[in-house]
């Protein structure tokens, strides 16, 4: 078997991790039981680029049940955890290509690695094997039944693709299932930001002006933990009613330059690039600290962080730069006083701070988004001649399905409809 990780030796400590995953993730664990009888999946090659945790090796080992002959690379440099990547190997024979901190050139002899694979079915967290197989392994392209993307950037890129009829595969849009950015995005990325952060820093969060840049389903749960812990949130927007809304949940709410004079911590989660630029860095208070959780390291402007530093200290802590910039006096010339100095300090290079500094989402909410995946596999795998190339949504009956297990498993139980109320709901005669 061929495969490319860190060391090998780290597999227990992995495989210890993937079955603490395991215990949270009692849905993923029906499907795996049902899949392991059906083998709904037999011989199905899949490549997947995902964050490598404990918890996407549960997804791995429930795509094996299934009898999917399935390889695994990573989605971000950063996110590797490399005990994890050694169990998939050793423990699961699962080939995983993918080491913490790789460079660019490794990345995406990885990524290659995983379509070297020959894979019918990819599931990516960002797009990128779609982006190879749409330049680089444009000829594989045909070959694909179907496509599964887990973020909203990669979904936003694919939409893209789409719209500009570009689009070679087809797509299933897991991210925009409820099941997965209701509770993924919101609960998940909201906690496991904060644990990056606090990991990173161990900086205390009540008191603090924390700003939050997007009010999305991510940054509200960023904006809503970190209310919960003292902080006083600020929070960030381009579009009016995302900002009204932010109002509303009593939040303030102000431009980036505003904040930027306030803000004690800054983390960036909207997809975008460059929201936090030059003229933020320059007003900002020394001190300041600053993140990213959106999914590329572009929302903060790193070249011109660089650029505006007149010095870099690397890892003054783990997973934390110094970056020293010159402030201008504000006395008149020749009045000016010793020309000062302040510190901006960088966390995870920019990258998710979740997964760099901390451990990614918890694996209860990682239930709900991976049993969407795998149902959705599975879909595309019953299915697979009725696919055009276009982006599809996740079946409403598999939402549903995710659903009604995650309440059975959390002992929740809930009305239903009366006859009369069926009717009633369907109904337009019945008024005052
Ligand atoms: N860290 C993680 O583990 C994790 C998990 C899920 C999603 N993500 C990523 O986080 C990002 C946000 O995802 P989401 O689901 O919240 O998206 P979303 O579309 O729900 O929200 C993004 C918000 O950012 C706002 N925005 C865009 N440009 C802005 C700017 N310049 N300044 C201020 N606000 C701006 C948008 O108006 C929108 O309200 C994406 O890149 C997504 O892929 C990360």
């Amino acid at each position: 078997m061929k495969y490319d990780i860190k060391n090998i030796k780290l597999a227990s400590n992995g495989k210890r991790r993937i079955e603490w995953a395991a215990k949270d993730m009692p849905v993923l664990d029906l499907i795996k039981k049902r899949f392991n009888k059906e083998k709904t999946l037999k011989k199905i090659k899949m490549a997947a680029c995902l964050h490598v945790t404990a918890e996407t090796a549960n997804l791995m080992r429930t795509l094996q049940s299934g009898g999917a002959d399935v390889v695994l690379c990573a989605s971000n440099p950063l996110s590797t955890q490399d005990d994890v990547a050694a169990s998939l190997v050793k423990d699961y024979g699962i080939p995983v290509y993918a080491k913490c901190g790789e460079n660019r050139k490794t990345y995406y002899a990885h990524l290659k690695a995983a379509l070297i694979h020959q894979p019918v079915i990819t599931m990516d967290d960002g797009a990128d094997l779609l982006s190879l197989l749409h330049t680089e392994y444009k000829s594989w392209a045909k070959n694909i039944f179907g496509s599964l993307e887990e973020t909203t950037t990669g979904v936003i890129r694919l939409r893209a693709l789409e719209r500009e009829n570009k689009l070679i595969v087809p797509i299933i849009a897991v991210n925009d299932a409820k099941t997965k950015n209701l509770f993924d995005n919101r609960y998940g990325t909201g906690q496991s930001t904060i644990d990056g952060i606090i990991r990173a820093t161990d900086i205390l969060l009540a008191g603090k002006n924390v700003v939050v840049a997007g009010y999305g389903w991510c940054g509200r749960g960023l904006a809503t933990r970190a209310r919960g812990m003292g902080a006083k949130v600020i929070i960030t927007e381009v579009d009016e009613i995302k900002a009204i809304e932010a109002a509303m949940d009593g939040f303030a709410v102000m431009t980036m330059v505003e904040a930027a004079r306030i803000g004690d911590l800054f983390c960036t989660l909207t997809g975008d690039i460059k929201v936090i630029r030059a003229e933020h860095f320059r007003l900002m208070k020394d001190g300041a600290i600053i993140c990213n959780s959106g999914h590329f390291d572009v929302e903060i402007d790193l070249p011109a962080l660089k650029k505006t530093a007149t010095r870099v200290r690397k890892n003054v802590r783990n997973f934390v730069d110094e970056y020293v910039l010159e402030v201008k006096s504000n006395l008149p010339a020749g009045k000016a006083g010793k020309s000062k100095v302040k510190s901006i300090y960088l966390l995870g290079e920019g990258r998710l701070i979740n997964l760099a500094a901390a451990e990614g989402h918890p694996a209860s909410v990682m239930d709900m988004s991976f049993s969407t995946q795998a149902l959705a596999a599975e879909f595309v795998v019953k299915n697979k001649n009725k696919f055009s190339p276009k982006v599809y949504n996740v079946p409403i009956t598999i939402e549903k399905q995710v659903a009604k297990f995650k309440l059975k498993s959390m002992g929740i139980n809930i009305d239903k409809l009366t006859e009369e109320q069926e009717k009633y709901l369907a109904s337009w005669e019945i008024g005052t």
